[in-house]
């Protein structure tokens, strides 16, 4: 649905966006995660039509957005990752205001800002002054304020940026909402774990370069080449230690803590259950045995670090 072509991005002699090129099928949510600079927002403000391109071209359905802007606005909604002065308004006049401007009246509009706000569960501020809402709340309102004119591509810069745990909870269930309404998401954060459970595709961006783009397990696989389980045992961690070192297939045995071991293997489901097997017949106590998803903040130093020095 959306799809980016070898995009460039110059500011003057400093080029924030090297030859981008990525593709978001209909009703996906791409995480874009990246360290700060990474070219994030300036490759957000490209799809949305608010910067332009130095060079390379974005398509929404195959509509090069450059030459369609008009036709195509009406199809995108962006949150932008900062969002300005509010003036005197409340909040229902707020996404009012935002509705008139997409020409929604009447009844409809009306409608229209009652639903979104209690999408973003922000029904019960509708006659509060903006200004007064807490810098969550805002967030949501800027969420419902994208939504107006019913977009069917969401370009989300940090919307959960500087909110708190529960916040960030909530704010992935309206994405996930979103995502059952058939939307196509673009998202960008900084933390890889907080998109990766959101997400379908992940692309981890640094200067410009999409450096590895694929679901979870892929970004797993690929930065690992292994799979990745946690033992706990109730004693006998040096033996269990010893066990699957045996094993030239599992190529990487760490402690971690008194009772627990991480490893790294090489190899299917089939042989995860037969390293189980050989501990239990070898009488060691196994507490819990577990696939993981791997340290996903762990995984994003990696291939940060690897590909900054392949660059
Ligand atoms: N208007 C501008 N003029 C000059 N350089 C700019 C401009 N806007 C962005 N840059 C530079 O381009 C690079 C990419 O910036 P961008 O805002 O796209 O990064 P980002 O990934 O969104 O970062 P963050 O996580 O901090 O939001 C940065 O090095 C930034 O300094
Ligand atoms: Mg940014």
């Amino acid at each position: 649905m959306l799809k980016i072509e070898n995009l460039c991005k110059n500011y003057g002699a400093f080029q924030a966006v090297n030859n981008l090129s990525l593709h978001i099928p209909k009703g996906e949510i791409f995480g874009f995660v990246g360290p700060n600079g990474a070219g994030k927002t300036t490759t957000m403000k490209i799809v949305c039509g608010l910067l332009t391109a130095t060079s390379g071209k974005v398509f929404i359905d195959n509509i090069d957005v450059s030459n369609n802007l008009r036709t195509l606005k009406s199809r995108i909604g962006y949150m932008p990752d900062f969002f300005g002065v509010y003036d005197d308004l409340k909040v229902m006049e707020y996404l009012e205001f935002y509705a008139s401007i997409y020409n929604i009246k009447g009844k409809e509009r009306e409608k229209v800002c009652k639903d979104l706000l209690e999408l973003v569960d922000l029904s019960d501020k509708k006659d509060v002054y903006v200004d007064t809402l807490s810098r969550g709340m805002k967030q949501r309102l800027c969420l419902a304020r994208s939504l107006v004119h019913n977009p069917d591509l969401l370009v989300l810069d940090e919307p959960a940026s500087g909110m708190d745990p529960r916040a960030r909870v909530e704010m992935k269930e309206i994405l996930r909402t979103l995502k059952s309404m058939g939307k196509t998401i673009l998202v960008s954060s900084h933390i890889l774990p907080e998109l990766a459970e959101l997400c379908t595709i992940i692309g981890i961006i640094e200067k410009g370069h999409i450096l590895m783009s694929g679901t979870v397990d892929e970004i797993v696989q690929k930065v690992y080449h292994s799979q990745r389980i946690r033992i706990k045992v109730l004693n006998k961690l040096e033996e269990a230690v010893r066990i699957l070192k045996e094993y030239p297939d599992v190529v990487e045995v760490n402690t971690a803590g008194e009772n627990t071991i991480e490893a790294n293997f090489k190899g299917d489901d089939a042989f995860m259950s037969a390293l189980l097997m050989r501990l239990v017949q070898n009488n060691i106590p196994v507490i819990s045995f577990n696939a993981l998803d791997g340290n996903l903040e762990d995984i994003f130093m990696k291939v940060t670090a690897t590909m900054e020095a392949s660059i």
